[in-house]
């Protein structure tokens, strides 16, 4: 069996962020997205794995290289322009041949500790339903493709972003394939947003005759569309770290829960409150960081109160008022005004977002 992941796409709503890097590249626990996608793929007994691009196909590449890092075997291609799932599909068919397939979104995060996932992906792989879906039980479905299943777990209805919902259960990332996928997105048209919608490919099937089926699984689940989604995946990702500390840590500083600190990362005179990671060298210094926060390498934090937070390579930053919820790009600068000055003085780029509180 191949992988597919989805790597293309537009990224319209992490900007910022996606004016300068593909959101599939933005790090969760110091990582990229794409690193934790394709680890959980290798976890699912897949090491051929084809990644598909967009626009960032360079910087995604030097990113992941040929993915014997990870112990799996990259091909990359590119698609022109993000025109559907399923045209996702037709663009790899030269890698995908006729074997059947994993297809993950390459912004999906699923943990999967205790294996659920990959017992379902063991049935799907020795049954060979011509589509096995993955579903979860959501609070809100009308912004996924949602599945009417019955009893046996049969699908009998998929519906993409439906405005009236006829049950509960969005469809996650995670898709099974045979190459019986093919003759769907071939004979699907653009649907009213101009896109090949995977949905409609696994409804031709059901149409046909075809058996889909679903399974449920009710572990974390969460794409990185928007900010809000980055440091909810980034909070759970970090649950999950082992404490190791390698960098240095001085006397006045004091370490609880579980924390990351990389080798060249320095502590000084601060609390790390876990689940933290600190990225090499960086410098912590009067502040006190965590819990939910990742600070990516060669950052400084100074006299700072830093929570629930993600602050990627190169920030600098020094706010006594302190900071939650917040995700600071690559080499941003967060500093003190003039003195006297009651006024903030901001330079900040397209897209970007500010939320200040009225003391
Ligand atoms: P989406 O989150 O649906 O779309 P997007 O990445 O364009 O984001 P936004 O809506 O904020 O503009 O995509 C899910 C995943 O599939 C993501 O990793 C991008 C990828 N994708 C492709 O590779 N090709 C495509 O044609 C589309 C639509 C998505």
């Amino acid at each position: 069996m191949k992988a597919l992941v989805l790597a293309g796409g537009s990224g319209v709503r992490l900007r910022p962020f996606t004016h300068s890097t593909p959101k599939q590249l933005i790090p969760l626990a110091n990582k990229p997205v794409l690193e934790h996608v394709i680890t959980h793929v290798r976890e699912l007994g897949v090491t051929e794995i084809c990644l598909l691009t967009g626009d960032w196909a360079d910087a995604i590449s030097a990113a992941m290289g040929d993915g014997s890092r990870f112990g799996v075997n990259l091909t990359y291609l590119r698609q022109d322009r993000p025109l559907g799932l399923a045209h996702a599909v037709q663009t790899a068919r030269p890698f995908l041949g006729d074997d059947d397939f994993l297809m993950y979104l390459g912004d999906n995060i699923l943990a999967d500790a205790d294996g659920t996932v990959a017992g379902i992906v063991g049935e799907f792989r020795e049954r060979r339903p011509a589509a096995g879906l993955v579903v979860q039980k959501v609070a809100d479905p009308r912004a996924y493709g949602v599945a009417e299943v019955d009893t046996s777990g049969s699908v009998l209805q998929l519906v993409e972003k439906p405005t009236q919902p006829r049950t509960d259960l969005a469809v996650v990332g995670l898709y099974y394939f045979t190459a019986a996928i093919h003759g769907a997105t071939d004979a699907i048209t653009p649907s009213a947003r101009g896109e090949l919608e995977i949905t409609d490919a696994v409804q031709w099937l059901i149409s046909r005759g075809d058996e889909v089926v679903a399974r449920q699984y009710s572990g974390f689940w969460q794409d990185v569309g928007r900010a809000d989604d980055v440091l909810q995946c980034n909070r759970w990702l970090l649950g999950e770290l082992r404490t190791d500390v390698r960098g240095e840590i001085d006397p006045a500083s004091e370490l609880r829960g579980q924390v990351v600190i990389e080798p060249g990362a320095r502590v000084v005179r601060s609390c790390i409150e876990g689940p933290v990671i600190i990225g090499t060298g960086t410098l912590v210094e009067d502040s006190r960081v965590g819990p939910g926060t990742s600070i990516g390498r060669d950052c400084v934090v100074r006299s700072t109160h830093l929570s629930d937070s993600v602050v990627l390579q190169g920030a600098h930053i020094c706010t006594p008022r302190g900071l939650r919820n917040s995700l600071v790009g690559r080499f941003a600068t967060i500093g003190l005004g003039e003195e006297g000055d009651p006024s903030y003085r901001l330079v900040i780029g397209d897209h970007a977002r500010i939320q200040m509180t009225v003391l």
